[in-house]
C-alpha cells in the first residue's frame, strides 16, 4: 500500500474494539480517513481517537460502498458472517476477530509471530484467532521448529474480562457478595467454572476445540496431537495457561529458555527463587506474551512444562489484529 490507508473499526463501542483505538494509537498506526461503526444503538454516540471525537455510524450494508482499505471488526460472529463478504467485495481486507472465518479453507488465520506469511494468500479476510490459542502458539512456534512437537496439553486459567462486560459485571458484583450471573451458569466469584463456550458432543467445550483446530491450522501441523481443558477463573484480566508439551527431538532446558527469550513477542519471566513468574495483574495492559515457570517433565522422555500469561484482550485480540494490520501496509 503506498498511500495511508482508510481504515474502519467495526465494533467501535465495544471492549475489543475501544482496545482496537487504543492500540492503533500507542503504535502510530498510519491511515487517512477513520470510520467508525457499531450497531444502531450507539449511532449517533462519539469515540475519541488521538483527541480528535468521531461520529459512530450504524453498520450496513452500504457501509463499505465508500473506499475501505482495511476493517477491523470485532462485533460477533453473526455480524462478521454478514458483513465481512460485503467489505471484502467492496476490495476492503477484514481482519475479523470473531470465530465466524477461522476454519474456512480460504481465510488465513494468522499470528503475526508464527504464520505473518500466510498474509499474503488473504481474498479479503483475514481471521484473528481465539485469544487462549493466540498466546499459547507464540511460545509453541519456535519449539516445534527445533525440537518437533508431538503433544500438547492445555490447561488454561481464562479471565472474566473475555466474556465482555457482563463476565466484568459479574464477577464485580460476585465480589460485593451479590451472586448475579449474566454470562456464566454458575456465580464466577470464589469459582472455578470448566466450562468456556458452549458443549459439544464429544464433551468438550467449543473454546478446547477452537485451541485444538485453531492451533493446527496456525502451526500448519495437524500431526500435532492437541489436547485441552479450558477454565474461567474470577480474574478480571489476562489467561494464565499451563502448557505440557512433548518432543520428538532430546533438548536441554537452558537451550529451550534461551530459545524463548530470544523469541520476537516474549517475555520470559522465570526465576522462581525470587518469586518470579507470569501473573495475570502484570500482564495486564500489556502487549507481550509472558513466560516462566519453563521446566522438564520428568514422566515423559522430551517434555516441558510452562506457565504463559497475556492479555486476552491486547495480545489475545486487539494488539494481534493490529500486527496484522501492520503486515497488510508493509
Ligand atoms: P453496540 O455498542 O452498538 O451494540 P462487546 O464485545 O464489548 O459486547 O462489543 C460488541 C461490539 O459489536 C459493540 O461495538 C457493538 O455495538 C457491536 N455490534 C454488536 N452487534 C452489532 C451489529 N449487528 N452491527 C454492528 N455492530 C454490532
Amino acid at each position: 500500500m503506498n498511500k495511508k490507508p482508510n481504515l474502519a473499526i467495526v465494533g467501535a463501542t465495544g471492549l475489543v474494539g475501544s482496545t482496537f483505538l487504543k492500540v492503533l494509537e500507542e503504535r502510530d498506526f498510519p491511515f487517512d480517513n477513520l470510520y467508525m461503526m457499531a450497531s444502531a444503538k450507539s449511532a449517533g454516540s462519539t469515540v475519541t481517537f488521538k483527541g480528535k471525537e468521531y461520529v459512530v455510524e450504524e453498520l450496513t450494508e452500504h457501509s463499505f460502498d465508500k473506499p475501505i482499505d482495511i476493517a477491523l471488526f470485532s462485533a460477533g460472529g453473526s455480524t462478521s458472517e454478514k458483513y465481512a463478504p460485503i467489505a471484502a467485495a467492496h476490495g476492503c481486507i477484514v481482519v475479523d476477530n470473531s470465530s465466524a472465518w477461522r476454519m474456512n479453507e480460504e481465510v488465513p488465520l494468522i499470528v503475526p509471530e508464527v504464520n505473518p506469511e500466510d498474509v499474503s494468500w488473504n481474498k479479503g479476510i483475514i481471521a484473528n484467532p481465539n485469544c487462549s490459542t493466540i498466546q499459547a502458539v507464540v511460545p509453541l512456534k519456535p519449539l516445534h521448529e527445533k525440537y518437533k512437537i508431538k503433544r500438547v496439553i492445555y490447561s488454561t486459567y481464562q479471565a472474566v474480562s473475555g466474556s465482555g462486560l457482563k463476565g466484568i459485571n459479574d464477577l464485580k458484583e460476585g465480589l460485593k457478595g451479590n451472586d448475579i450471573m449474566k454470562a456464566y451458569p454458575h456465580p464466577i466469584a470464589g469459582n472455578c467454572l470448566p466450562h468456556i463456550d458452549v458443549f459439544l458432543e464429544n464433551g468438550y467445550t467449543k473454546e478446547e476445540m477452537k485451541m485444538i483446530n485453531e492451533t493446527h491450522k496456525i502451526l500448519g501441523d495437524d500431526s500435532i496431537a492437541v489436547t485441552a481443558t479450558t477454565v474461567r477463573v474470577p480474574v478480571f484480566d489476562s489467561h494464565s495457561e499451563s502448557i505440557n508439551v512433548e518432543f520428538e527431538k532430546p533438548f536441554e532446558i537452558e537451550d529451550v529458555k534461551t530459545l524463548l527469550a530470544n523469541y520476537p513477542g516474549i517475555v520470559v519471566q522465570d526465576d522462581p527463587a525470587n518469586n518470579v513468574y507470569p501473573l495475570a495483574r502484570d500482564a495486564a495492559g500489556k502487549n507481550e506474551v509472558f513466560v516462566g515457570r519453563i521446566r522438564r517433565d520428568f514422566s515423559v522422555e522430551n517434555g516441558i512444562n510452562m506457565w504463559v500469561v497475556a492479555d486476552n484482550i491486547r495480545k489475545g485480540a486487539a494488539t494481534n489484529a493490529v500486527q496484522i494490520a501492520e503486515k497488510l501496509i508493509k
